[in-house]
């Protein structure tokens, strides 16, 4: 039988409406036969602080979701876009999850990774999703960079509960997801 390929997606928003968030729930409805796609947000992780780290280590929630990371054969980021970047609770949550050192490369490295993001304005993210390819490649992750998900006015592309309702953006979605997805069997 053949193994079910696992793909850890996080959303980068904290919000409860998130676009981001309500784009990799939908993703994890359209996946392709034999892939799963686990959401996760990045609720309960803390700021960074060395100090903290040195004293009392690597927080729960940080712990649980490298773990996570770990066991999943890819990683796919739903990032928004904040003056043209990325957020700075994800960032925090990702350098987080880049420690301890040792442990980096066996979250990260060689590990699948897309980028995806959804965002009210008219560029879908371009930036963002630009700003994260040199975090990927120092986490020497393997990027995947065969399709685009740049999801623009994001608010005519869900309706009032977040359900993803735009036809375009559905087929958009798909196709992103089966490139990824072959990508990450090809590669795991
Ligand atoms: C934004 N937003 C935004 N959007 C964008 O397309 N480019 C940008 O540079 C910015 N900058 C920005 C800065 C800050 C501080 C905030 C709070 C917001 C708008 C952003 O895309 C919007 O709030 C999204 O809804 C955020 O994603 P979630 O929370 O819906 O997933």
């Amino acid at each position: 039988m053949n193994k079910v390929t696992k793909i850890v997606g996080i959303s980068g928003s904290l919000r409860k409406a998130s676009y981001n968030t309500a784009l990799l729930r939908a993703a994890a409805g359209m996946m392709p036969a034999g892939v799963e796609l686990t959401v996760r947000t990045l609720h309960g992780i803390p700021l960074y602080n060395g100090d903290d780290e040195a004293a009392t280590g690597i927080p729960q929630a940080v712990s649980e979701l490298k773990g996570v990371i770990a066991e999943a054969d890819g990683l796919l980021l739903s990032t928004p876009e904040y003056n043209n970047s990325m957020p700075g609770v994800f960032k925090n949550a990702i350098d987080w999850l880049s420690r301890a050192e040792d442990d980096s490369k066996k979250v990260f490295g060689g590990r699948p990774a897309a980028i995806m993001g959804a965002s009210p304005g008219p560029f879908g993210t371009i930036l963002s999703q630009n700003a994260w390819l040199s975090v990927l490649r120092t986490l020497e992750t393997k990027p995947w960079c065969g399709g685009r998900l740049l999801l623009s006015k994001a608010q005519s592309a869900f309706d009032a509960q977040g359900v993803l309702v735009d036809e375009s953006a559905k087929k958009h979605l798909r196709e992103f997801l089966e490139g990824f997805a072959k990508f990450v069997q090809a590669n795991r």
